[in-house]
């Protein structure tokens, strides 16, 4: 149970709060949640048992793990790594962005003088760009609250770090969507809100629909990052891989699915379908704080409250996950050096915060570090950029050939077999990994390179 709550805590991330409800409203409501479980079943299934089975099979963590099985194929391991080193560079300054309006609602919930200032979209988007771009230190500070949480629950090692706090942590976060999709859904309009985003909509589906589902899947189940490798590693042999996988898949689901009844109906209710055309930051810091200042129950202003819950909620999200992405860089640091884990954790540390000031610097309009661009995207965006749209998929078509033709399905699936239920559909199963699953993350590829180049929108 340990292992399934970590898992599940690392894939409960913002991609579930800002992105999937984005998506679903988008791309054909009830008709997107049906595909998307569909995938998640079979090739995300798929992907997730492979990783896992490498992991617990070899009891490494990426760069080790291959490299056991064949120099030949160690560089996925690297990459397998790579992954969550650019990640770290950049999640920890999202993580700050969090801290500061969980520091804003706080306040405005505690003075009163402040919590009669409404919000309006205007108003909303001028808090967020003076946080971001105006130059001062809040963004790095805020970041360093953020990555001091992270370092500290990987410094406290597996057992009394990541798997007790994600113990504590998620059903806690799940308390706490439930609390504040009851919120959402008693403002005025919600009812609209909800057949918005439950609907079928034959007409918004397209073969966009399959592959931004696609895209949702793997990165919301955290795949191609390394983590589930490393999080295998640590598995017993007494667990069965196929039912946690699906324990997992559940839980973030779910938190994905709340998160859709959280967001959609009051942006729709009070800025209508034009609200819901922002996904990202956009939605979280600009959309939602002029939705919430709407909120009220029995006459009285809740939004205050509503925004504390919800970015409280969204700080669990996203400092389990990052707490999974400092993990495999430490685990793979240890495997490869020897290192103890507290060395080996104050240099991965010490990385975190020598690329947080560049990074959460970038978006300032002057001091010394003001806006540095990579091929004129701002740092933040580029690493991004890199780690999901070319590493990422990099990744994982390396991981199923890997599992597919050179190690071949028997050897996954021999893993599987410890731990009481041995994986159901052994040919299904091969068929995914060999054939369907490169197949798939080949056209997730190619839609993000044309998406790039703006060719297709999104
Ligand atoms: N599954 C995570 C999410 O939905 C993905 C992620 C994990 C991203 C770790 C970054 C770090 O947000």
């Amino acid at each position: 149970m340990a292992f399934v709550m970590a898992a599940a805590a690392s894939a409960v991330g913002l991609g579930n709060l800002w992105r999937f409800p984005y998506l679903a409203a988008k791309y054909g409501g009830g008709i997107f949640l049906a595909v998307y479980a569909i995938l998640a079943v079979t090739v995300g299934f798929a992907l997730m048992t492979v990783e896992i089975a490498i992991g617990r099979r070899t009891k490494l963590s990426p760069p080790d793990a291959f490299r056991s099985v064949s120099r030949k194929w160690e560089f996925v391991g690297w990459l397998g790594m790579a992954v969550p080193t650019v990640i770290l560079a950049y999640y920890n300054v999202i993580g700050g962005w969090i801290v500061k309006y969980l520091a804003f609602y706080a306040r405005r919930l505690l003075c009163e003088e402040s919590a009669a200032a409404a919000m309006d979209a205007g108003r909303a988007q001028a808090v967020f760009d003076g946080f971001v771009s105006g130059g001062s230190l809040q963004p790095f500070a805020c970041g360093a609250v953020f990555a001091g949480c992270t370092a500290i629950l990987v410094l406290l090692g597996v057992k009394r770090g990541i798997e007790r706090s994600s113990k504590i942590l998620m059903p806690l976060l799940l308390l706490l969507c439930v609390a504040v999709a009851a919120i959402s859904l008693s403002q005025p309009g919600a009812g609209a809100g909800v057949k918005y985003y439950l609907k079928p909509d034959f007409a918004a589906v397209s073969w966009k629909t399959v592959v931004w589902a696609l895209g949702q899947v793997f990165f919301s189940l955290s795949l191609a990052m390394g983590i589930m490798i490393t999080y295998g590693s640590y598995m017993h042999r007494n667990e069965s891989i196929p039912k946690c996988v699906l324990r997992i898949e559940f839980f973030d689901a779910l938190v994905a699915v709340l998160a859709g009844l959280i967001v959609i109906p009051p942006v729709f209710a009070f800025l209508g379908e034009e609200g819901l055309k922002e996904q990202g930051p956009g939605l979280m810091f600009v959309a939602l704080p002029v939705v919430f200042s709407r909120m009220t129950l029995f006459g009285f202003g809740i939004g205050d409250l509503a925004g504390l819950l919800f970015f409280a909620l969204a700080f669990f999200a996203a400092v389990t996950s990052s707490v999974s992405v400092m993990e495999t860089v430490v685990s793979s640091l240890r495997d490869r050096t020897g290192m103890r884990r507290t060395p080996a954790g104050l240099a991965v540390t010490a990385y975190m915060f020598a690329l947080l000031l560049p990074v959460s610097m970038c978006y300032a309009k002057d001091g010394p570090m003001a806006g540095i661009s990579i091929s004129e995207m701002p740092l933040l965006d580029f690493m991004d950029f890199i780690s999901n749209n070319i590493m990422m998929p990099v990744c994982a078509f390396c991981t199923c050939i890997f599992a597919g033709w050179a190690v071949g399905p028997g050897w996954i699936y021999a893993e599987t077999r410890h731990g009481g239920t041995p994986l159901p559909f052994a040919r299904a199963f091969a068929f995914m990994v060999k054939y369907a699953a490169p197949v798939a993350i080949i056209v997730i590829f190619a839609a993000c390179i044309l998406k790039e180049l703006e060719v297709v929108s999104m």
